[in-house]
Formats: C-alpha cells, structure tokens, sequence
C-alpha cells in the first residue's frame, strides 16, 4: 500500500472504497482511526479527517496520530482533501483548488513531531507541497477534461468560527487565495515524516463579507455534496498518474523520524 487518501468535510465516508476494511493503528499520540480498501483496482488507506460521521471539529483532530499512523503503514504519498472559503471572485464554490502554498494562522494546535529536547531539526518548505503528486494530480484533471484551479495560496485559520471580514481583507492583502481550517498542520506532519503530501481544496463559499450571507456549515456540506463525484474522479485518475518511484525531495526530513 502506498498511497493515503485524508478526506475532508464532504468526503468522510470509507464506502467509497470497495472492500473497504476499518483499523485502528496505535500511535505514541493516541490510536487513529482509518479505513483500507481497493480504489480503482490499487490497495489504499482512507482517513476520514473528521471522523465518519463528521464528528470532530478542526481544531480537536488529532493530526500527528493520523500522520503518525499512515506513515506506520508504510504509507508515502497522501492526497488529501478540504472545504475552503473563497478570497478572490474568481474563485468560485464547485471549484477545485490545488494549492502550492500556505500562509499558517493556526495557534493552539500540536504542531510538529521534533518537539523533544535535544531534537532540533528545521525542515524546508521552499515547494510546502509534493511536486510529484501535484503533478499526478494535474495530469489527471487534464485526461479528464477537469477545470481546476493548478495554484494557489491556502490560509489556515484556526476556527472553529468563521473569520471577521477583517481577517479575510487582510487574508486577502497577505496574498492567501482560499481559507480553511484543517489544512494545517497537516501538511507539515506529512512533511516532517517524510511523505509526500498534496492538497485539493473545494470552495464551498465566499469568504465572510465577500458572500452576500452569512456563513453556515450546511452551505459547506451541501456544496461538498454536489462536488464530491468530481473530486473522486480526479483522485482516482491521479492514483493512475503517479510515478513508481519517488524522485521528490519530501522523503529527506523524514529520516530523522524514527518510529
Ligand atoms: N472559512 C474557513 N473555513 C472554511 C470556510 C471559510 O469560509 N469554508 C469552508 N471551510
């Protein structure tokens, strides 16, 4: 097994996958609950981010167990997904983001794996997401005649509200493209064990003092409802298009994590 899909709001049911097997992997940060299962002929690990029935707000996940545990699996590539709010009119809900960048404005969360003393490793995020995978991930929408969008910058906010329109204007100024709450730290776990990581953000909705209403968790699931056909398209065309063998740099900090 090797690749992991971590599915967001929209995306939390294991079903998808046929044959699909629930595990729970212990880890030194608390037991992760996953899923295995057969997508398009290729054995994969699902994580439900939130949990299967939606049940786990963003900032109680409990990220390093779930890193922690797909790397256990020998695990090395993980496509993840996420709802986002849109910071720009051109981006708009149904669209598809694959975002190569992120501005991190979470505060309260467990964010990293070298936190021991002693233990002082940096880790470069010059490109913060798997070329590789991104790559694959592209390819994929171009077979599929998908619009996505191929950049942009994530904004994790640390929730569980919803931003001021403030924050989104100075979001906006700072150059972030789309907001969520659950992208972060994420990406850099994954980063910092050494797997490859991209991220395919859904606009559900404008961001607070761009839309027109204010904003609701229901217009988040009800927009992920209509868009999760296409990202189930594009995530199994991309499974398609991944290389063999990694050639990426995402694998060099993960070395020093040892399990
Ligand atoms: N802000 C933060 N997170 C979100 C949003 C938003 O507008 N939409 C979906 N997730």
């Amino acid at each position: 097994m090797r690749l992991a899909i971590v599915g967001g709001s929209g995306v939390c049911d294991p079903s998808w996958l046929d044959g699909c097997r629930e595990a729970e992997i212990k880890t030194p940060y608390g037991p992760a609950q996953l899923w295995t299962g057969r997508l398009a002929g290729e054995e994969v690990a699902f994580l439900a981010r939130h949990g299967r029935g939606h049940t786990l707000p963003p900032h109680r996940i409990n990220y390093r167990a779930n890193v922690w545990a797909l790397r256990s699996l020998g695990i090395t590539r993980v496509m993840a997904t996420s709802a986002v709010g849109s910071l720009h009119p051109s981006l708009k809900p149904g669209d598809a983001v694959l975002v190569d960048q992120f501005l991190d404005f979470t505060r309260q969360r467990p964010f990293t794996f070298f936190d021991a003393e002693g233990e002082v490793v940096h880790t470069d995020f010059t490109e913060p997401y798997c070329p590789e995978v991104r790559q694959a991930i592209s390819l994929a929408a171009d077979r599929l005649g998908m619009e996505i969008h191929r950049t942009g910058c994530y904004v994790c906010a640390e929730g569980p509200r919803y931003e001021t329109p403030a924050e989104i204007r100075m979001f906006q100024s700072l150059g972030g493209d789309v907001v969520g709450m659950t992208g972060l730290p994420e990406s850099v776990l994954a980063r910092e064990a050494g797997l490859c990581y991209a991220l395919v953000s859904t606009v559900t909705n404008f961001a607070a003092g761009m839309s027109p209403r204010p904003l609701s968790h229901a217009e988040v699931v009800e927009v992920m409802g209509r868009a999760f056909q296409g990202i189930r398209r594009l995530l199994t065309g991309a499974l398609a298009e991944l290389p063999q063998d990694r050639r990426c740099g995402c694998a060099g900090t993960g070395a020093q994590l040892t399990l």
